[in-house]
């Protein structure tokens, strides 16, 4: 069994054919499925699409690359509805410093921000790094406080020393289907990530519909796919797809509560 700890099933293509991908993803072993937000807008849908599907759980937050509409009276609302059922994280959140242009300053603010609601809140957190590991760690460390803050470093682009320091945090770390293309030098630095990271610290996710595993390259991703990636991640840690599933699936349950 897999729990996709990181689908964005909000799209109206996908939640369009929804019942057909929730029956996909059964099918190939699938149980839960973690539906992070990126806006406050999307945190509204996501806590009501939901509600309609068993397998479905959410996470409410405001993405860094999201903010061009940001308001802070966003912030309190997204404390209020990290309150409704099926809720059990605040994410997706973090920095990025890829598409330009971004506002430094503002991004460190909203992730701050929300890393003392997910405290508050007793929730654990859905993290996104693009060319921003300095600063996240940085910020991470200061909020951490002696293990109040819990969480996932999603699609994880830092290095071995960082992972490293995230474990010893009781973070989880996870890799979307990149882990499954052809070998480049950012893929040997994950391999070496998989292989010196415990399982009982690694998360398994699609990032749907985002980063398809090999065979589905060019495809819209989606959460049946992950076994793909389960596969290669059990390769790289010389064990079954099922151990790594199950153990994979108990850490899922552990950091959120499912
Ligand atoms: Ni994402």
């Amino acid at each position: 069994m897999f729990i996709d700890t990181h689908a964005h099933l909000n799209y109206p293509d996908i939640v369009k054919n929804i019942d057909d991908v929730l029956l996909r993803a059964s099918d190939s072993g699938v149980e839960s499925i973690i539906v992070p937000a990126t806006t406050y807008k999307t945190s509204i849908e996501i806590v009501e699409l939901v509600q309609k599907h068993k397998m479905l759980y959410a996470a409410v937050g405001i993405h860094p690359t999201e903010l061009k509409d940001f308001d802070e009276s966003h912030l309190p609302k997204i404390e209020e509805l990290a309150k409704e059922s099926k809720v059990l994280a605040i994410g997706e959140i973090g920095l990025d410093y890829y598409w330009e242009p971004y506002d430094r300053e503002l991004e460190i603010m909203v992730l701050t921000e929300q890393l003392r609601i997910a405290k508050r809140a007793g929730l654990p957190v859905i993290l996104h790094n693009r060319k921003s590991t300095d600063d996240l760690m940085k910020i991470v460390k200061e909020e951490y406080e002696g293990g109040k803050l819990k969480g996932q470093f999603h699609s994880f682009s830092a290095g071995p020393a960082e992972a490293k320091e995230c474990v010893e945090m009781g973070f989880y770390i996870s890799f979307t289907g990149n882990i499954t293309y052809k070998p480049n030098e950012g893929t040997y630095i994950a391999y070496d990530i998989v292989k010196q990271t415990s399982a009982e610290h690694l998360l398994l996710e699609t990032d749907t519909p985002y980063l398809p595993p090999v065979p589905y390259r060019g495809k819209q991703n989606e959460p049946s796919y992950v076994k793909h990636t389960a596969a290669k991640i059990a390769e790289l840690k010389e064990m079954s797809v099922e151990e790594l599933g199950r153990i994979t699936t108990e850490n899922a349950r552990r950091l959120y509560c499912i």
